[in-house]
């Protein structure tokens, strides 16, 4: 595995491959390697024929009171572990390197509406972050294909909004999440859990899982179902960011007409923010 800073470089890597007329896949993370990232290698692996890891702890999807300078950073290991499961090139740029001298003046991207529901209303800007970064990302590598976890949802949805309005040619990959044997699902965040944490941690799963059982039972009412989920939520010790049931591609609240759904949740444990979701198909209450 070839590991490179400068973005030059990688670029110029690429172009060689790209010439070679290889297939370049890139999965963007912000490190601390986890089971959850390798599975993206892997389905990368599987779809591409040279697989670009890139690791950016990047300062414009955090604000202010959030946790950019806690952030695990363990390049040294994940070099390590990437370099075990097949990576072809790490790139783990500098934050000048991204963003020039300036980040705060640099170009933004924004996707309107989509980027201010949940994640984005309770962290105001944190999605112009990831946007930005990942359209620079996606520039920079130019791949066929990019891959990103279905635990961040959202974030998922966005860049596919914002490969398709920018007429980028990127194919987006949603990978399913990885869990814990517990139904924990696989964050970087969760190395932050004290140990009676960690033990509640997988009661947020859980707790979609029952509502995803009772939708499957032919429960309807979306609002109250949420809303008992929110109170289990709060009873189990979460203090509840949300908890909806949203239709899957525009995550507005679901109604009875919707038959794909997604199940979004967020809450903390102590500091600790998790978040989760369950993604259902129905058949649909035909409209009258
Ligand atoms: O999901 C993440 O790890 C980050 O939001 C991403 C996509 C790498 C952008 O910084």
């Amino acid at each position: 595995m070839r590991s490179v800073s400068r973005i030059s470089e990688a670029r110029a890597v690429l172009a060689q491959r790209r010439q070679q007329g290889r297939r370049i896949g890139l999965v963007p993370t912000m490190g601390n390697i986890h089971a959850g990232h390798l599975a993206l290698l892997e389905r990368c692996r599987e779809e591409c024929d040279y697989s670009v890891v890139t690791i950016f702890v990047n300062p414009l999807q955090f604000g202010p009171r959030e946790d950019f300078s806690d952030y695990p950073r363990t390049l040294q290991r994940d070099r390590e572990v990437l370099s075990g499961h097949g990576c072809d090139l790490l790139l783990h740029p500098s934050t000048e390197e991204v963003y020039g001298k300036s980040p705060e003046l640099s170009t933004r991207v924004h996707v309107p509406e989509l980027s201010e529901r949940y994640c984005g209303a309770s962290r105001p800007g944190h999605f112009d972050g990831v946007t930005t970064v990942v359209a620079r990302l996606l520039n920079f590598a130019q791949p066929d294909k990019a891959y990103f976890g279905l635990k961040d949802y959202q974030q998922f949805l966005l860049v596919r909004r914002l490969v398709a309005d920018l007429c980028m040619t990127t194919g987006i990959v949603g990978v399913e999440t990885v869990r814990e044997a517990d139904g924990l699902a696989m964050s970087s965040r969760n190395g932050y859990l004290s140990e009676s944490e960690r033990e509640s941690a997988p009661k947020l799963y859980r707790g979609l899982r029952g509502i995803a059982d009772k939708i499957a039972e032919g429960e309807r009412d979306y609002p109250l179902i949420a809303s008992s989920g929110r109170e289990r939520l709060a009873a189990a010790g979460f203090e509840v960011d949300y908890l909806d049931i949203c239709n899957a591609h525009t995550l507005r609240k679901a109604t009875a007409e919707d038959s794909e759904l997604i199940i979004l949740a967020a809450g903390y444990l102590g500091n600790t923010r998790l978040i989760d979701n369950l993604h259902l198909a129905i058949d649909p209450v035909p409209a009258a």
